[in-house]
């Protein structure tokens, strides 16, 4: 089947075989290596991509479900340097391996899209489906935690919170 869908910006379209998963397709027919494949069972979180802006596991999605949609990875989150959010993961060295990374900032970026101020708490329920095998979680979360987004926005308090 052939489909057609916005890949980090840009126009796609690909032949398909209808049986074929998305985090696959991204990894090996796209060359966007930054989903990972840890479960291939939906549990793990490390092939989180964003699907019309919202995180989704793309190793439960098939390929032709994207047809017309918007697919953003990593590196479409990349393409003005890095973000925030990693400034603050290499500033807390949250990470050891590394592998999970990925999938935790892509969820990340989306729960500041939509709370530019998590609480811990609305952190860890955001993340709770990305598993860092290294088990980082707590330098993971205080990252994430000292972000605001309005802050390097340049709009502290615009959105009515103090930043943090
Ligand atoms: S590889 Fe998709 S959730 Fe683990
Ligand atoms: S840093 Fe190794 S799996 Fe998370």
């Amino acid at each position: 089947m052939k489909i057609s869908f916005v890949l980090n910006g840009e126009k796609r379209s690909l032949e398909v075989n209808p049986s074929e998963i998305l985090l696959e397709v991204l990894r090996k027919r796209l060359g966007l290596t930054s989903p990972k494949c840890g479960c291939d069972r939906g549990d793990c979180g490390a092939c989180t991509i964003l699907l019309d802006g919202k995180s989704v596991k793309s190793c439960l999605v098939l390929a032709v479900e994207v047809a017309g949609h918007e697919i953003t990875t990593l590196e479409g989150l990349m393409q003005n340097g890095i973000s925030p959010i990693q400034e603050k993961l290499l500033d807390n060295n949250s990470f050891q391996c590394g592998y999970c990374a990925p999938g935790f900032i892509v969820a990340a970026h989306e729960l500041l899209e939509n709370n530019c101020c998590p609480s811990v708490e609305e952190i860890r329920e955001a993340l709770a489906g990305n598993l860092c095998r290294c088990t980082g979680y707590t330098p993971i979360i205080d990252a994430i935690a000292q972000v605001c987004k309005c802050e390097h926005e340049g709009k502290k308090g615009g959105c009515g919170c103090e930043g943090r």
